[in-house]
């Protein structure tokens, strides 16, 4: 029997989604990608620019410029569509915008008779995530936004330099708002299976100072970017593929992605980003793990912000 199909719909093909979709055909992630967006000139250069590097890929994805209608049969939509952050623009300033544009959208491909995955990406991903979910009524476990997935990776990133370890042996996650109010969770990082408060004790000359400056880095590192080059794109576009290969795969790996909150940690009604278990069904479980008491403040804050966004909108 034939492997099975996976198609992947990408609604919005600008700095993210065409990095994605390159991301996607250069790893060999999916069977079929469609590439759906607004400007569909600009849309149809990116189908004939990665069609045409096809040749170099690890294998066949057969790539097509789509509609709505092609959501039907899709395993995943994922949402990359909207403005994107401008030099001194917070992530919430996008709110409004963005929302009209997704209601708009997240109808037309539930129209289309679409019952997979959606993936959120626009920002501000976690209230837009709601937006999703509230807008297509579909299931919580199946609405993801990346969340923090691209925080964790710059905070095990930078952590490795520190240490000179290899960032995946950096168990270290970043949770909250994938924006200003995120929090880094010192309590519970690892370096291999020590205990990152025990690894300190043994790098010389560490100081406080220096944690403190790396997560800053981290928080940070989107307006860092934006200033330099106008907009980010690599990085989160790589980590919305490995979302991607997770559920495609069934792999139930542990990912910080942005979910709804039914109870966790003390909270309710709010798509943030937490270590979830992530399968080919979507969110398969959130892990509640152990804040300190300054840690929960800071989540409960991020929280309160998100709530507060939310409420804003008209949905
Ligand atoms: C960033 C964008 C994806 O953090 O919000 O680079």
């Amino acid at each position: 029997m034939g492997e099975k199909l996976s198609r992947v719909a990408i609604v919005g093909t600008g700095y993210v989604g065409a990095s994605y979709a390159f991301a996607m055909v250069n790893q060999g992630i999916a069977s079929e990608l469609c590439l759906i967006d607004i400007n569909r000139e600009k849309a149809m250069g990116d189908v004939m620019d990665l069609n045409h590097g096809l040749p170099f890929a690890p294998s066949r994805t057969k790539i097509w410029l789509g509609d709505y209608s092609d959501c039907k049969e899709a395993d995943i939509v994922v949402l990359t569509a909207g403005a994107n952050q401008k030099r001194g623009e917070t992530r919430l300033d996008l709110l409004n915008k963005n929302t009209k544009i997704f209601q708009s959208i997240v109808n037309q491909v539930m129209e289309a008779g679409f019952d997979g995955i959606f993936i959120v990406a626009t920002n501000p991903v976690d209230v837009l995530s709601y937006v999703v979910w509230k807008v297509s009524r579909m299931p919580k476990e199946k609405v993801i936004g990346s969340g923090t997935i691209l925080d964790t990776a710059r905070f095990r990133f930078l952590l490795g330099e520190y240490f000179q370890v290899d960032p995946k042996n950096i168990h270290a996650y970043i949770i909250g708002e994938h924006g200003d109010s995120e929090l880094p969770v010192w309590s519970s990082a690892d370096v291999g299976v020590i205990p990152l408060c025990d690894y300190l004790k043994k790098k010389k000359g560490f100081q406080q100072c220096d944690l403190d400056d790396i997560f800053i880095h981290v928080r940070d590192a989107a307006y860092e970017i934006i200033e330099k080059k106008e907009a980010t794109y690599y990085a989160i576009a790589m980590a919305l593929v490995r979302l991607t290969k997770v559920i495609l795969n069934d792999e139930h790996s542990i990912l910080t992605v942005s979910t709804y909150l039914d109870g966790e940690y003390g909270h309710e009604d709010v798509f943030i980003g937490v270590p979830s278990i992530v399968s080919r069904q979507g969110i398969k479980q959130i892990l509640e793990i152990e804040l300190n008491d300054g840690e929960k403040s800071m989540f409960n804050r991020s929280v309160q912000i998100l709530k507060e966004m939310a409420e804003t909108l008209d949905l």
